[in-house]
């Protein structure tokens, strides 16, 4: 790998772990909400982080660009044709916690900017990608960005409307994109060495074995449905409890079912994360019943055997208590192995960095679920207090983050 003078910057990476969390909490002060973290999809909270992302990809000597779809895309030239995509997504859920997501972007230009302060050219270019929406809080999409780039966004996604009823065309447009030029936003910049992702654990695992850096094997693949049961709505105070049609009534046994379904099948991880009674009242019988179904297991198969098999038991309540049940399909991944290229340079850049390699499964999902549709997809997990994620107590400690920062460098000289 060509070098010049100063080959290496000599700035201790604890000093740029420093700073990359001090740039986790200024994103987090990015919400829509004043008193707690949430940033969804092309809102204002996602354009002032911009501002703030898209500044220190410039001291980082990169050139910024802003796709349609609202990934902000920061690009570091190199001396050769191919380009290594590095990043993670800018959206959060609600009330979230700092790091997720925003940490795999403060680490990758973190990277570059060692790079470029110690004026080192690399024989490939460098993209660092946030994603405008990989937690799909405001539409209830998942992965627009990366979908987006890899060329699997689907058009029909633009029609789905928020809680105000803004479609997804309008707030793209809003935010100074263009819905119909999202076709533009596939990567047409030749050929990729990968996608590398830096992202925490949000999971025990690193912590239960006292270390700061995981490698990561593969991505659990995921179900995702809207379940709406739908009785008869009632005067609580009137209706005999024997001529109900409680809509929650059944919801609330389902959720029973779903819970022990996972806890019953190995490796199984399924979720009611959301239940609305669209217009609930305390004195009506809950006409309508809307809730979140989240599938998951490292095992496609297994997976959608289990799926199929909640998705049937839905409908078995919903007959027996003489109530409908429509369910509806949001999206489905399949697990993705990263590749093990990226996995082999990553646990070499991570020994070199004096740390002790594990390799970790992912449970939660990531945007190189899609990226892998592109290129070769590799993630490195760092370590979080607790596991804890989604969740404004998510925290990570200073050490992991120079120790990430370090592996990251070192895995784009390996590269080279
Ligand atoms: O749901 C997930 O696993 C990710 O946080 N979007
Ligand atoms: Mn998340
Ligand atoms: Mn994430």
């Amino acid at each position: 790998m060509e070098g010049r003078a100063g080959d290496h910057v000599h700035r201790d990476p604890l000093i740029d772990a420093r700073t990359a969390i001090e740039r986790c909490a200024l994103l987090a002060t990015c919400s829509e909400e004043p008193d707690r973290l949430t940033r969804p999809f092309a809102t204002d909270a996602m354009r002032r982080a911009h501002g703030l992302v898209s500044g220190w990809m410039r001291e980082a000597g990169m050139t910024v660009t802003r796709d349609n779809v609202g990934n902000l895309r920061g690009r570091l030239e190199g001396d050769g044709r191919a380009t290594l995509l590095l990043g993670s997504h800018l959206d959060s859920v609600r009330d979230a916690g700092r790091y997720d997501g925003p940490l795999g972007i403060v680490v990758a230009i973190a990277a570059v900017q060692r790079l470029h302060d110690a004026g080192r050219h690399m024989p490939y270019g460098i993209e660092v990608i946030a994603f405008a929406d990989e937690e799909g809080l405001r539409f209830g999409s998942t992965y627009l960005g990366s979908r987006a780039v890899a060329g699997s966004f689907d058009l029909a996604d633009l029609e789905r409307t928020d809680t105000a009823g803004v479609t997804m065309a309008e707030a793209i447009r809003a935010f100074g994109g263009d819905p119909d030029g999202i076709g533009e936003d596939r990567w047409r910049g030749g050929d990729l060495l990968g996608y590398c992702e830096v992202h925490i654990e949000q999971g025990p695992v690193l912590e239960a074995m006292g270390l700061p850096l995981g490698v990561v094997t593969a991505i659990a693949g995921q179900d995702r449905f809207v379940v709406s049961f739908t009785g008869e709505a009632g005067h609580a105070g009137t209706v005999p409890m024997n001529g109900r049609h409680d809509a929650l009534v059944v919801a609330a046994m389902y959720v029973i079912a779903v819970e022990h379904e996972a806890r019953t099948t190995p490796g199984l991880v399924a979720t009611v994360g959301n239940i609305v009674v669209p217009g609930g009242a305390a004195n009506v019988i809950p006409g309508r019943v809307d809730l979140t179904l989240d599938v998951r297991h490292p095992d496609d198969a297994t997976r959608l055997q289990a799926s199929q098999g909640l998705i049937g038991y839905a409908h078995a309540l919903a007959s027996d208590r003489g109530i409908a049940v429509d369910v509806r399909p949001v999206g489905e991944n399949a697990a993705v192995s990263c590749a093990p290229r990226l996995r082999d340079l990553l646990a070499r850049a991570v020994r070199d960095s004096d740390r002790e390699v594990l390799e970790v499964a992912s449970g939660a999902g990531h945007d190189g679920v899609v990226m892998s549709q592109l290129c070769d997809v590799g993630m490195l997990f760092v370590r979080c207090k607790g596991g804890v994620s989604h969740n404004p107590a998510e925290s990570v400690e200073v050490d992991d983050v120079a120790a990430a920062i370090a592996a990251l460098e070192r895995f784009l000289e390996l590269l080279a």
